[in-house]
């Protein structure tokens, strides 16, 4: 997943608050790696990707081996994440070179590494070799077992690929599996999503993350919507979610996050907490306690000691950049150290267990007690926050409208 962000303002250059600045000579323990190649794009997306051939990925994998060997004397990791666009579609050799690359950086400290797989593009090859390469979490985009919603959202694979893509995973020894799904897609009834969460939920995957449609300015579904070819339905969006909410935890799954689920048991890496089940996505987890991480590859955001930068949207450019030995950089901002910790309360809110105080004064160096009383007042006389002893949380329906919870908090 990409590291989702909020409107940002203008640099500023300020000193980092003390909490921030002690931790800085420590290396940054998440990774995430962006694929900006689909097989072709789906009708919804908005995310920077496009059709591929294989010359143009090949030259993509070298600058972002270059990319990498910029970055590694400051990356210990802990968690990495490729994503996309398809991280899937490339071919062994081009995971072989990957994998090679990534030896030169310091791996004994990584517990999750995941690979975002589309189902059209998984072979039992290419399975086994991310798992003997090191990944051992695939997050497999499923999105409906309705072959005729699947058509309607322009994906490229049938619910029959899914299932096969399960098992291929499975053969191939990936213990832990997550499957995106998506609801309030266009002409999809409360049934239909009845009828996928079942066949999700039988399938027997460690974690469920659900997306309901957004309709992004500039794809195919966006301008389907202004032509008035459907219209939205927000009531029925919320039974969507409410149905899922209840038939996740029946089914044994813990919700950790607005829309993000996951299996109790504990692996062995992962000290076992009320907070975060066993099978939370910990990568994830660091984006949403405004944790550092290096982002590589095009349009990709690196978040390092308070600053933000972001690389070049175009493949073309931030292959060109990387090859003639510079940094591939969209833009970079400082933000103030308020406006930072506002971000980090909105997104950390997003976790079912709310902002423990300590923690957050720890990563932000604020009170959130302080800085926010009387927003966290207002949440809790309109029934979506919680104030406790120890920490603040959105309720139930606070988690459904968490993006204008967030509003809140940002300064
Ligand atoms: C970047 S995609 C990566 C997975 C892979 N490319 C695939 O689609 O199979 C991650 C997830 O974002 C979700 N997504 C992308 N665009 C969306 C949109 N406009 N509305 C809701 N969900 C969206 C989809 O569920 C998708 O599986
Ligand atoms: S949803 Fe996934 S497969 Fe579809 S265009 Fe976006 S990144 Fe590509």
């Amino acid at each position: 997943m990409r590291a989702a962000g909020f409107s940002i303002g203008q640099p500023i250059r300020l000193r980092l608050p003390s909490a921030m600045a002690e931790s800085s000579a420590e290396p940054i323990a998440s990774l995430y790696v962006h694929v900006p190649f689909c097989v072709r794009k789906c009708l919804y997306c908005a995310f920077y990707s496009e059709p591929s051939s294989g010359e143009q990925i090949d030259r993509y994998v070298g600058a972002l081996i270059r990319e990498l060997e910029r970055v590694a004397a400051d990356l210990r990791p802990r968690t990495i994440f490729f994503g996309g666009g398809t991280p899937s579609l490339l071919n062994l050799r081009q995971w072989e070179q990957l994998f090679h690359a990534t030896e030169r950086l310091p791996l004994s400290e990584v517990t999750e590494w995941t690979v975002e797989c589309n189902p059209a593009t998984l072979s039992l090859d290419k399975a086994k070799l991310l798992r003997s390469g090191g990944v051992n979490r695939v997050s497999l985009g499923v999105q409906s077992f309705d072959d005729t919603l699947l058509d309607r959202l322009g994906r490229v694979h049938s619910r029959q690929m899914a299932f096969d893509s399960f098992d291929i995973l499975r053969q191939a020894g990936f213990g832990n599996v997550n499957l995106d799904l998506m609801f309030a897609i266009p002409g999809q009834t409360l049934e239909d999503w009845r009828g996928t969460l079942a066949e999700a939920v039988a399938m027997g995957s460690e974690h469920l993350s659900t997306y309901e449609v957004i309709y992004e300015e500039d794809t195919p579904l966006y301008e389907q919507l202004q032509a008035g070819k459907f219209d939205v339905d927000e009531d029925l969006a919320c039974a969507m979610y409410e149905e899922l909410v209840e038939r996740a935890a029946n089914a044994g799954f813990q919700q950790y996050e607005v829309a993000n689920f996951a299996r109790t048991d504990a692996i062995d890496y992962q000290p076992s907490t009320v907070e975060f089940p066993g099978r939370s996505c910990l990568h994830n987890i660091n984006y949403w306690r405004g944790g550092a991480f290096y982002g590589l590859g095009p349009s990709a955001t690196t978040y390092v000691r308070g600053v933000r930068t972001k690389n070049h949207s175009n493949t073309q450019l931030y292959c060109e950049q990387l090859e003639q030995g510079r940094r591939p950089l969209e833009s970079r901002e400082e933000l103030a150290p308020l406006a930072r910790a506002g971000e980090t309360a909105a997104f950390g809110l997003r976790m079912v267990a709310g902002w423990p105080f300590e923690q957050f004064q720890q990563v932000t160096g604020y009170d959130l007690r302080r800085e926010w009383a009387e927003d966290m007042n207002q949440l809790v006389e309109q029934g979506r926050g919680r104030l406790l002893p120890d920490r603040f949380q959105l309720t139930r329906e606070g988690l459904r409208f968490a993006d204008s919870a967030a509003q809140f908090f940002l300064r």
